[in-house]
């Protein structure tokens, strides 16, 4: 027994030596195979318990195992000094190094064409409204004087969504239509309605925002591209405010060289409609003197109506046009699909 008893004490510090002692983890492993390993010399000395008399053990295993147990902390405590030591860096820190930049990011040039448009049409009073991508039928196309069989409202031009129950107030419902009346908006022009069945004239708003329509992407197309809407209306306006204010905008926009022009066009909502056409520098930086850029016109009494507006009393105008083209112009951008590729050497740009 007293043979036992001694051995422990110098096992102990030759094994804590040893495990103190060990350089990297390698070394470590190898110290504790050796005194704690399943033949270790450690472990050998548990073994010997077994032979020990029943009266000597107990005071026997528990010395054993106050030295086991300081063993395994000198071991954890080893293991955590050189897991940290591996994960430090091997050379020395140099201070001197320039630090690391993070690169400020900027808002893609079609924010920035929408803040700019937006914040010129606020200069003169003008508020943002928003209205659903997903829409209805009836605000899209009937509410907007749109006949049935308009060709935008086919199903080769307009993406339709599935499984939606037709909208009671659609023109085109009819038991043997099998187009569903929701879908997604072509254009921004819904939001006229939306707006106006809310509030009572004047109504003074602008709308930008996405659309959707089926076109086969290519340099001038793309299945969704962003719109802005504007509406004014109030008693005894005039083709002169519309044309002063788009004027106004425009010369904010693309600088104030810029003239616009408005030819007769049809559109169903508005009566007369016009195409707005602009020059500046930069259509004949483009080859062009005139380049058409939105649409125009008078309300149509008819919309007045659909929204519960007096037509004798109220009088309006409205256009839109397509911020993917202003930002082309403005930018010299010959490739509308530049916008949506996400490429930090394009965005960086702008
Ligand atoms: N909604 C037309 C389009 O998508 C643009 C437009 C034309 C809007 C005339 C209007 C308008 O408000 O009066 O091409």
């Amino acid at each position: 027994m007293a043979g036992f008893l001694d051995q422990i004490e110098p096992l102990k510090q030759a094994a804590l030596t040893e495990l103190r002692a060990a350089g990297d983890l390698a070394a470590l492993e190898q110290a504790r195979v050796n005194y704690l390993g399943s033949h270790g010399k450690f472990t050998a000395l548990l073994k010997q318990l077994g032979s020990l008399s029943k009266e000597e053990k107990p005071a026997a295993g528990k010395a054993v195992n106050v030295a086991k147990v300081e063993l395994e902390a000198a071991l954890v405590e080893r293991r955590s000094e050189l897991e940290l030591k591996a994960a430090l860096p091997q050379e020395p820190t140099d201070f001197t190094l320039p630090g690391r930049r993070r690169p400020l990011g900027k808002l893609h040039p079609l924010t920035q064409a929408t803040e700019d448009i937006v914040r010129s049409f606020r200069k003169i009073g003008f508020v943002v409204a928003d209205g659903p991508e997903v829409e209805d039928e009836y605000h899209c196309f009937d509410a907007l004087n749109t006949p049935a069989d308009h060709p935008a409202r086919d199903m080769q031009d307009t993406f339709y969504v599935a499984n939606r129950p037709p909208n009671p107030e659609s023109s085109i419902q009819n038991p043997e239509s099998s187009i569903p009346s929701t879908l997604l908006r072509t254009h921004t022009s819904s939001v006229q309605i939306r707006v106006m069945e809310k509030q009572q004239p004047p109504v003074r708003i602008i709308v930008p925002g996405r659309v959707y329509r089926r076109d086969n992407a290519d340099a001038t197309h793309n299945p969704t591209f962003h719109q802005v809407e504007g509406l004014y209306v109030d008693r005894n306006v005039t083709v002169g405010d519309l044309k002063g204010t788009v004027e106004f905008v425009f010369k904010e926009l693309m600088g104030s060289e810029t003239r616009i022009r408005f030819r007769p066009h049809y559109f169903s909502y508005t009566e007369p409609s016009f195409e707005i056409d602009f020059s500046s520098p930069l259509t004949r930086k483009m080859g062009k003197e005139w380049l058409e850029i939105a649409g125009c016109g008078m309300v149509h009494p008819q919309v007045f109506e659909n929204v519960g507006y007096d037509p004798e009393t109220w009088s309006g105008w409205a256009f839109g046009f397509g911020i993917e083209r202003i930002a082309m112009i403005r930018y010299g951008i010959n490739d509308i699909r530049l916008f949506y590729e996400n490429d930090l050497r394009f965005l960086k740009q702008f």
